[in-house]
């Protein structure tokens, strides 16, 4: 599918999305359990775009939320509660109140007061709450410190020790009931030894609960599997689901999944247009395209490395490159140091793997729209998400 029509079609920056690649990503992971019991639950916060939600949802995809918005787009999707897990660290009142009368699979507890919270609104309302624990296993995720959540100074899940503690009290908590032991310690992780770590903590604190007489379900061990960015590398889905089988199978605890990343990134490019080259330094240009921080947070954010290509083959010698946004920031910066054939006003580039944390992540700031999504499927392409206009924008406001 030509990028360059889409872009002449739906403008620039516009987010284009392979089907095919989401549901081959998903099902390398799904398939590589080769019949042990899990469930897959896509992470919304990767990208909860509604046609995205609904693909992986019509694949059999279960969902984990991080906050009561994206719940109710995981509804809209069709994700029935039961198929959702929620989490994330800092849940209002007012979401646990909407979490707790939704039957959702489990609310993914990151404290002790947090827990405490559930329990007084599971006793107000009458019902009893479905609860895992999530786990600080103080364990390296060797990823950026930006997304490694798994150490102790990180904001976190709950110490081993104190999650012991705290799980003693369960057994006289009639408004709570314990389903699972939750982990994850960050995100794009490319070594397993860290979530294979991980996994071994959860499922041998599982399996103490159990003797104990808790009725655990399934383990939680989150999302985290890293994806090439820059084409060294990585784990393949059939690696990662390995290892963590791998902890698990002699428990014999069916485990729960929380992938994004891996499903998603490689499934997306974001096409931006050169809109100005003017020189820098003896040996480099600034290439200025439409899109930057405000449609992909990554690089500005975390130093995020995204390979950048132009959309036609040039023959054009080749010329080195700092390929910036237009936004009044200095850190707007896509991509530092790149060769790249001549560039020139109007030339389109993409940037590879932006399907996860991508469109998620964009901001309005410098009044810049919400980019236009499109979605690639047998053959033909649609707008799944339209640009967004300053009057969507100002129609907030008074
Ligand atoms: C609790 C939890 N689960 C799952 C994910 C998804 O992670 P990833 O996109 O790296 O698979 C995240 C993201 O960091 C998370 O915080």
């Amino acid at each position: 599918m030509p990028l360059a029509d889409i872009a002449a079609a739906v403008g620039t920056p516009v987010y284009v999305y392979s089907a095919a690649t989401l549901r081959d990503r998903y099902r390398a992971i799904d398939e590589a359990f080769d019949g042990y019991p899990h469930a897959l639950h896509y992470a919304l916060k990767a990208n909860s775009t509604l046609a995205i939600a609904r693909l992986l949802r019509a694949l059999g995809s279960s969902a984990d939320a991080n906050s009561i918005w994206e719940i109710d787009v995981a509804r809209k999707a069709g994700f029935e509660p039961s198929h959702i897990v929620f989490t994330g660290v800092g849940k209002s009142p007012e979401e646990l109140e909407c979490a707790v009368s939704l039957p959702l699979k489990a609310i993914n507890v990151e404290s002790a007061g947090e827990l405490a919270r559930v329990e007084a609104i599971a006793a107000r309302l009458g019902r009893t709450a479905r609860v895992a624990i999530r786990l600080n296993p103080d364990i390296d995720a060797q990823s950026h410190p930006h997304i490694s959540t798994g150490l102790k100074i990180n904001k976190f899940g709950v110490p081993v020790d104190e999650a012991r503690a705290l799980l003693q009290t369960l057994k006289s908590r009639p408004s709570l009931a314990l389903v699972a032991v939750h982990v994850h310690v960050g995100s794009q992780i490319t070594s397993l030894d860290p979530l294979r770590r991980a996994a071994a903590l959860a499922a041998g604190l599982s399996v103490e609960l159990r003797r104990a007489g808790a009725p655990l379900e399934y383990v939680d061990l989150g999302g985290g599997l890293g994806v090439s960015y820059d084409g060294r590398e990585v784990p393949s889905g059939r690696e990662y689901v390995s290892a963590l089988v791998g902890e698990v199978r002699r428990f014999g605890l069916p485990i729960v999944l929380e992938p994004g990343r891996a499903i998603a990134a490689p499934a997306g490019v974001l096409v931006a247009r050169v809109v100005d080259v003017k020189p820098r330094d003896d040996t480099s240009d600034f290439a200025i395209i439409d899109a930057g921080m405000t449609e992909l947070l990554r690089p500005a954010l975390y130093n995020a490395f995204h390979r950048i290509e132009p959309v036609s083959i040039s023959a054009a010698p080749e010329r080195r490159y700092e390929i910036v946004g237009p936004v009044c920031e200095s850190s707007d910066v896509v991509g530092r140091d790149r060769l790249l054939p001549r560039l020139a006003p109007g030339d389109l580039v993409a940037i590879r793997d932006a399907g996860a944390y991508g469109s998620a992540m964009a901001s309005n700031y410098n009044r810049r729209p919400l980019p236009a999504e499109v979605l690639v499927e047998d053959g033909e392409w649609r707008v799944i998400r339209r640009r967004q206009t300053v009057d969507d924008q100002l129609a907030l406001e008074t």
